[in-house]
């Protein structure tokens, strides 16, 4: 595979043309600063934040000093969309010490955390991004106390292998009705902390993820289709019967996760791992019938297939397929997605990798009607104020982007409190060499 740290356009055309990646490229990234509406939101360009832990709240779930500071330099950076971490609605369901916590008593520092963000942005930019708060239960990645404590919804031989999760710690349908109820919740604590809206996160493999491939659950969480998505249908209902009509309710919804069938969704029940849209297309239908206008999109697992997820130049293995396919399977699968649901409004994921190249393939989805937001994630760790530069001057600085280096989920998988050890340095080296040895 191809390694560059700095992947220049003509490198990617290339590359592209040679693989037959199939991704798009325009000159002209002007669209990207174009508003679009969002129910009554006006959003004023289509650079998002993807949801990006830092596993650097307080022990309580508040977001501590390293939290803000990320905040800042997001609200600084222009995005028009601020996807807020992954926050969990109750404690068993944090996936790691630091993760953050919304309820009752973390409240005000979730207000105060949302009010710095829309006031630096409004004073540095003159508008106020959109945030979406991601709330979510961690699933069999539960980690509260930094040690796995899983609550799964079934027993995946693909993890598992021949060592089974003891049958406590499956959650029982009435275990899963009351984390519905918690996300309801979720959804109305961050309405009072005036978020703009909530995602009710259902992607790589957390709970409610790893539910939508629950095929040989019993009960009403597993099974048919509408049993496997009820959960996620459920609570994205709910929080819109509970939220006042001006606020966003919407999900980060894994589409493909890359497990065979019949452990995965999304995939192809021949026993190939092929993206098969099939239920996927019923699931985006079905939500926005429920009222849903924005969805963001994502594949794969962050443990299992990185290279799905997160495709990267360098990481724990040899990726069994070059990088750039890897973006196009999200991409196009996205796309593809969105030709079937086209009033949906859809946030892309994965573009990182593509460094200075990203802009040019956004754009070029966003012109065709393949997706409306370019969603970075990695990016914003490097490059908080990537938006500011693809606004001002129609492309990124080759020297700030991120070089998929996967430093950063490093960090996090050994317990850190997680950022850019390349572009961030003298904040974040010294966390990688305590945590990681200084590899
Ligand atoms: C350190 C780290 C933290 C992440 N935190 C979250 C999160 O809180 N919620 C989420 O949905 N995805 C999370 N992701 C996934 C990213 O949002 C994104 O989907 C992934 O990195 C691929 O996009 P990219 O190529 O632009 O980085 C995280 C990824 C990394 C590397």
């Amino acid at each position: 595979m191809i390694r560059k740290v700095y992947m220049t356009k003509d490198e990617f055309k290339k590359q592209n043309k040679e693989l037959s990646a199939g991704l798009p490229f325009s000159d002209d990234t002007s669209v990207l600063a174009s508003p679009l509406k969002i129910g009554m939101h006006l959003i004023n360009n289509r650079l998002a934040c993807q949801a990006m832990e830092g596993c650097d709240g307080t022990p309580d779930g508040r977001p501590d000093t390293l939290t803000a500071r990320r905040y800042d330099r997001l609200a600084r950076g222009g995005a028009g969309v601020i996807w807020f971490e992954a926050t969990a609605v109750l404690p068993e369901a944090r996936a790691n010490p630091r993760q953050l916590y919304i309820n009752e008593n973390t409240l005000d520092s979730f207000k105060h955390q949302v009010e710095k963000i829309k006031n630096t942005a409004l004073r540095e930019n003159g508008f106020e991004p959109i945030v979406i708060m991601q709330a979510t239960h961690s699933g069999r990645y539960s980690k509260p106390e930094g040690k796995p404590a899983p609550l799964i919804a079934y027993n995946n031989p693909v993890f598992e292998k021949d060592n089974p999760i003891s049958s406590d710690r499956i959650l029982s349908d009435d275990d899963i009705d009351r984390v519905g109820e918690a996300l309801v919740n979720g959804a109305r604590l961050a309405e009072k902390a005036g978020f703009d809206g909530v995602d009710i996160k259902c992607c790589h493999r957390y709970l409610n993820s790893e539910l939508l491939s629950a095929y040989n659950r019993p009960g009403r969480y597993g099974g048919s289709l509408e049993n496997r998505t009820r959960l996620l249908r459920e609570s994205v209902s709910g929080a819109i019967k509970s939220c006042n009509k001006d606020f966003i309710v919407t999900s980060r919804l894994n589409v493909y996760d890359g497990f065979p069938y019949p452990y995965g969704f999304g995939v192809s029940a021949d026993g190939s791992l092929d993206f098969d849209p099939t239920e996927p297309i019923w699931l985006l239908k079905e939500l926005q019938k429920s009222g849903v206008e924005l969805l963001n999109i994502s594949m794969g697992n962050p443990y299992f297939n990185p290279h799905v997820n997160r495709p990267f130049a360098f990481g724990g293995y040899e990726p069994p397929e070059h990088s750039l396919l890897g973006v196009s399977r999200v991409l196009n699968g996205t796309a593809l997605l969105k030709s079937q649901v086209p009033q949906l409004k859809i946030i892309c994921s994965a573009l990182s990798y593509l460094g200075v190249a990203a802009p040019h393939v956004a754009a070029a989805y966003i012109e065709n009607g393949g997706f409306d937001f370019a969603g970075f994630g990695r990016t914003i760790f490097a490059y908080p104020d990537f938006a500011k530069d693809i606004l001002k001057n129609g492309e990124m600085k080759k020297e700030n982007c991120c070089i998929a280096c996967s430093k950063c989920t490093e960090i996090m998988r050994e317990g850190g409190t997680t950022g850019c050890v390349i572009r961030d340095r003298d904040t974040y080296l010294p966390i990688y060499q305590k945590f990681c040895g200084g590899k």
